[in-house]
């Protein structure tokens, strides 16, 4: 199915609507499900930060996919040279796609590690040195893993040679073909943990937490966090989904894919919720426990099912295929730009971005125990790593990737490539989500990180 690009990378056009779906889905959901959404959840006060996170993803995050997807797939190419085929002469719009680039290697650098914990945790399910519902037990063994410098730099390294491997080899394809079918089998066990959560005591707890919003817990800086999360989760803001829209078909609906994804990905996010924060009340917790949630809540819970060790391998091993999926995606962004811009051959792109991350990397893999003391503002590696990207580069990616559809790009250019070729008569839509991107988009998002950054 696939059909040379102008550069002749081997630009694999999906071939079906579905193969679309699934892999733009494939890049949205990953760690960020269930990882992030319920750590930052638990540790922003939860039911108000959801309510904003979900505000934020239609206000915010849904208009930015749409520009994205649409720009990629009329320029049909990296995102720097998208930007710089589609935009009026002489204007550097090109920049974006630089800045996306930084920003793929600034997310890498901390996302491999935690996907590192999820590997790790493989292996300590199978010895079943973590299945407890006792907190002191399982913030024991996460402890140990982050804590020991040696344990967490080889466990990224492996991380990042395995992923290294599968664009070496070309083999991404076989593997998102794995991810598309084994997914639906991790949606099955996190629906399993929600009905085991749910009978907990103390479950209601948990439902009210996540559900009641309590509204004078909604800051200013968790209004900018709830929308950093909608940026990361919908993988926007850094030019990864305007090099997936590069992909897209041309008769492939924009719009209705994107509402899909993000329904799609919002409820697995809503899953992981319910599965882990009835555990959290029931068995103390703290919600607060920040990228520590889900590590140590979630043998908790599995505690609780019979043959609860057997599943729990299951579960780290598909949400390592999860997390990969999304990893592949993130590295997708400066792989093409090193090849297509740089000239590295595609082998060399994929071995210089491994070699920086590698290093990069290490600051975020030493953030629990060499480099502990080593803070900025207050904040680790790892957690500068984190908040600056979602609440800074890729807030900044999407006002200008809205900017440069509603004042650059235009009307008439926009609702071409949304309405495939004016052949899809849904007109009133289109305009409303470029009235959103030309007005609403960049003066809200700027806002909410002035006043979330205590910058006005
Ligand atoms: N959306 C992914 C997740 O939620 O795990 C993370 C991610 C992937 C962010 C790709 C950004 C990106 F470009």
């Amino acid at each position: 199915c696939g059909k040379p690009s102008k550069s002749g990378l081997a630009r694999v056009g999906f071939s079906t609507g579905f193969g679309v779906l699934a892999a733009t889905l494939g890049s949205a959901v990953g760690l960020g499900n269930i990882w992030k959404f319920p750590y930052l959840t638990g540790a922003n006060g939860g039911a108000g930060f959801l309510l904003v996170y979900v505000l934020a993803t239609l206000l915010v995050g849904l208009p930015v996919m749409m520009a994205e997807i649409s720009l990629g797939r009329v320029g049909k190419a990296n995102p720097i040279s998208t930007l710089q085929a589609l935009a009026p002469k002489g204007q550097p719009w090109w920049l974006i796609g630089a800045a996306g680039m930084l920003g793929a290697f600034l997310i890498l650098s901390f996302y491999s590690e935690v996907v590192a914990w999820v590997f790790a945790y493989v292996v300590k399910a199978m010895r079943g040195s973590i299945l407890s519902s006792d907190p002191k037990v399982t913030e024991a063994a996460f402890g140990a893993l982050i804590s020991d410098p040696m344990q967490s730099l080889l466990w990224q390294w492996g991380v990042l040679v395995f992923i290294g491997g599968i664009l070496l080899m070309g083999v991404t394809k076989g593997i998102e073909a794995i991810t598309k079918r084994l997914m639906p089998i991790l949606l099955l066990l996190l629906v399993l943990l929600c009905a085991v959560s749910l009978s907990l005591d103390k479950a209601l707890d948990g439902l009210v937490f996540l559900f009641q919003p309590d509204f004078s817990k909604i800051t200013a800086s968790v209004v900018l966090t709830a929308m950093g999360l909608a940026f990361f989760k919908l993988s926007i803001g850094m030019g990864t989904m305007m090099t997936y829209g590069s992909y897209f078909r041309d008769d492939q609906n924009i719009p209705l894919t994107t509402v899909r994804v993000m329904a799609a990905d919002l409820c697995i996010s809503m899953l992981a919720g319910i599965a882990i924060f009835p555990a959290v009340f029931t068995f103390g917790f703290e919600p607060t426990a920040g990228p520590a949630l889900v590590f140590i809540t979630i043998p908790a819970v599995f505690s609780q099912i019979p043959m609860g060790q057997g599943l729990m391998v299951v579960f780290f091993v598909l949400a390592s295929i999860a997390a990969t999926g999304a990893m592949l995606s993130l590295m997708e962004v400066p792989v093409v730009i090193l090849h297509e811009r740089v000239g590295l051959s595609r082998p060399k792109a994929t071995l210089l971005t491994i070699a920086l991350l590698v290093v990069l990397g290490s600051a975020s893999a030493l953030s629990n125990s060499t480099l502990a003391e080593f803070k900025l503002f207050g904040l680790t590696p790892f957690d500068v790593a984190d908040f600056v990207s979602s609440n800074i580069i890729l807030p900044i990616g999407g006002i200008f990737i809205a900017l440069f559809v509603g004042w650059a790009w235009g009307l008439d250019k926009f609702s071409q490539a949304m309405s495939n070729q004016g052949q899809l008569h849904n007109q009133q839509l289109i305009r409303a989500v470029f009235f959103l991107l030309r007005y609403v988009s960049p003066a809200l998002i700027l806002i909410v990180m002035l006043k979330g950054l205590k910058l006005f």
